[in-house]
């Protein structure tokens, strides 16, 4: 199953794309399930649906065309379905952090509820073969980012958290409920964390290989949407995520002459010429405004079209990730590819929370994730096409030149 992620800037569009996407490999044959993994759900409105649901279809996929199922993750249905799993996850977390066990369950629907049921989905949907292609309608960037770091923390917490704390309040929960009110976790808690993990398991490695999921970045020419698509490219780059095409939309269609808009067509340009360089080799794809909202099926079709025209959507157009940070020992080091640069034409500053690589009279800035404040850069290789910098936790150091 191929799974193709969604996401950008609020408003920017990633619902319409995501549907038109669906509209489109659904029309070429491809079993695909669009399903909304944003809170604020918006499928429905897309498509145009005034839906009555029931019981039985509320948080289902629904079939909208031959070929093609749209599915708004539902939470409220999801805890009762998964209630054991998921009450118990939040209950643990909870009262980690302290909260009275019986206000954590209450705050059971609480921010990362929806990733979780949505990613148990994907999960299960992967393992049934259920559907060839996944699209994800993503929330805006900071929720998505969540969204995928959900399977690694939790894997993180299965590895080095969750033995330790099981085995220590085997021996010592009489001892321990005598020293603290906080609610510990139970042996049931323990056994609804497990089984979510267990539900969860492989679906970070499915996220991470970019022959399986690839994320497409929606964006428009701006320069404050633009911004936080290249925040969010890097991002994606640290979790290890492949984004394979930038979506750029709401584009003004050529015969649009009037002069009110000779400013915002400049502005539209610029930023054009700018994502093309800022985000080579990964390919920019182009969508123009709509003379109206892109509402209902016949909408979303011609917008698929307009926007793949003859290529496959369902292509990894991307096999790695631009920008790799990798820790070793106490050190970072950050790959970038950067093909056809010599050494010598590399110059390197950090400025504030950015990174910047100046070749030639371009800059280029790189974004540090914040796991890399208080360090600085050590050390910088370049060779064959990619550069490599080293941070370490100490102060001070500023790269300079490049060996
Ligand atoms: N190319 C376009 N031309 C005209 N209208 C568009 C275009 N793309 C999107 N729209 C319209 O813009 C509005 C917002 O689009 P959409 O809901 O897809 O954005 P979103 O990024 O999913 O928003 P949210 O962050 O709220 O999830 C919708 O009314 C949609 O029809
Ligand atoms: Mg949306």
């Amino acid at each position: 199953m191929r799974i193709l992620l969604y996401t950008g800037k609020g408003g920017v569009g990633k619902t319409t794309v995501a549907a038109a996407t669906g509209m489109l490999l659904a029309s070429r044959g491809l079993k695909t399930l669009v399903m909304s993994v944003d809170a604020a759900h918006s499928l429905f409105d897309a498509f145009d649906l005034d839906l009555k649901l029931t019981d039985m279809n509320r948080g289902n996929p629904l079939p909208v065309a031959p070929n093609l199922w749209i599915q708004e993750v539902d939470v409220t249905e999801e805890i009762q379905r998964h209630w054991p799993d998921i009450s118990g996850y939040v209950t643990a977390l909870l009262a980690v952090t302290g909260v009275e066990e019986v206000l954590a369950e209450e705050l059971a629907i609480f921010p990362g509820m929806e990733e979780v049921s949505a990613l148990l989905y994907v999960n299960r949907y992967a393992r049934e073969k259920a559907f060839d292609v996944l699209i994800l309608d993503c929330a805006p960037t900071g929720e998505s980012l969540r969204f995928i770091s959900i399977p690694p923390t939790l894997d993180w917490y299965m590895k080095k958290l969750y033995r330790l704390q099981r085995s220590i309040l085997k021996v010592a929960r009489p001892v321990a409920q005598t020293v603290t009110n906080l609610p510990l976790p139970t042996d049931r808690t323990f056994e609804n964390i497990e089984a979510l993990a267990g539900k969860l398991e492989g679906v970070d490695a499915l996220l991470k290989d970019p022959r399986t999921t690839t994320v497409r970045l929606v964006t428009n020419p701006e320069k404050i949407v633009f911004r936080e698509t290249q925040r969010a490219f890097m991002y994606f780059g640290l979790y290890g995520f492949t984004v394979d095409a930038v979506i750029i939309n709401r584009i003004l269609p050529e015969d649009v002459n009037d002069p009110f808009f000779d400013q915002w067509r400049k502005t539209q340009e610029k930023f054009l010429e700018e994502a093309k360089r800022y985000f080579d080799p990964v390919p920019i794809w182009t969508l123009p405004l709509q003379p109206d909202q892109v509402v209902g099926r016949p909408g979303l079709d011609e917008l698929g079209r307009l926007l793949y025209g003859e290529s496959d959507p369902v292509s990894s157009y991307r096999s790695q990730a631009p920008y790799r940070f990798q820790k070793r020992g106490s050190a970072y080091t950050l790959t970038m590819d950067l093909p056809f640069v010599e050494k010598d034409e590399i110059d390197l500053a950090v400025a504030g929370a950015d990174l910047i690589v100046r070749i030639g009279n371009f800059r280029h800035h790189v974004p540090l994730p914040r796991t890399l404040s208080g360090y600085s850069p050590s050390r910088a290789r370049a060779e064959r096409g990619s550069l490599t910098v080293q941070f370490e936790p100490a102060r001070g150091a500023v790269a300079g030149g490049v060996e």
